[in-house]
């Protein structure tokens, strides 16, 4: 499937009439209000900031900072992870390699970890203290795999840190890195990096303004894109990709 923005973008906005129509809202407004539901907050305030997510069978506890971007739990970040719970079957993480690139507070991570994965998060160096406090006080004696924790700054040093010869994944997962950041074009070059012939992409986009929007396009130029779902009401959608050429090998029953 090659889309361009302008098609992509008629897609999604029909996807949207159609939405709003029929059941379709119904049922947006629905799964969206059982993705929220996962989300609980502390009943009293305490000295350090938290809120509670209820995901594979755990109470997630993410302490968030509020001084940059990757320091708070972003929608996206929920519904990949609603995704990853309701698809363990058809998406079985068990014993599979993951990275996730800015991984943030790291709740998806915590999420494929508590389902068996064994999980690399990545981020910039300034977020990795937060984030390895998270994954610790959620996955301590509670997974599989301890999930490990390590600086990947999309396009810096990629063969250094992650020798091609010798990484293997199966899944990337990311939610929300398009935004108005100025590393678009070393985020794409992360993707081709880590992904190799059979690695499965799991990529929630969050559509903000036409520009960063148009990063969907590039992409295209290098994986082959499905939709596997699309919340209009949250301007997210989820997509599954592979290098191009390669899903036809693996086709999907995937859906939220
Ligand atoms: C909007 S936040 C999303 C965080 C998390 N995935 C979520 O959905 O809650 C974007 C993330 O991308 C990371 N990021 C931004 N620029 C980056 C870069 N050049 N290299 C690596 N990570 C980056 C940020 O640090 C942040 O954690």
């Amino acid at each position: 499937m090659d889309l361009t923005t302008s098609q992509h973008n008629h897609l999604q906005n029909q996807g949207v009439r159609e939405f709003k129509t029929q059941e379709g809202e119904k049922e947006d407004e629905q799964i969206v209000a059982k993705i929220m539901e996962r989300r609980f907050f502390p009943d009293h305030i305490a000295y350090k900031t938290w809120e509670g997510f209820h995901f594979a069978g755990h109470e997630i506890r993410i302490t968030e900072a509020t001084d940059c971007y990757g320091a708070v739990v972003w929608p996206s970040a929920l519904v990949l992870c609603y995704f990853l719970e309701t698809n363990s079957k058809q998406c079985n993480l068990v014993d599979k390699n993951v990275i996730e690139i800015g991984a943030g507070t790291g709740l998806v991570s915590i999420v494929a970890s508590l389902l068996g994965a064994f999980v690399t998060a990545t981020d910039l160096p300034e977020l990795l203290g937060n984030l390895q406090y998270n994954i610790l006080q959620n996955t301590k004696q509670k997974c599989k795999h301890q999930p490990c924790v390590k600086e990947l700054s999309w396009g810096i040093d990629m063969e250094k840190n992650f020798p091609r010869s010798s990484c293997h994944f199966d899944y990337i997962m990311a939610a929300d890195v398009v935004y108005h950041h100025p590393f678009l074009d070393e985020l794409l070059l992360t993707f081709d990096h880590l992904c190799k012939n059979d690695t499965v992409i799991l990529w929630a986009m969050k559509f903000r303004l036409e520009e960063e929007n148009r990063f969907v396009d590039r992409f295209q130029t290098l994986f082959d894109l499905e939709m596997i779902s699309n919340f209009p009401s949250l301007n997210i959608a989820l997509y599954k990709a592979m290098r191009k050429g390669r899903m036809k090998a693996r086709p999907s029953k995937l859906k939220v």
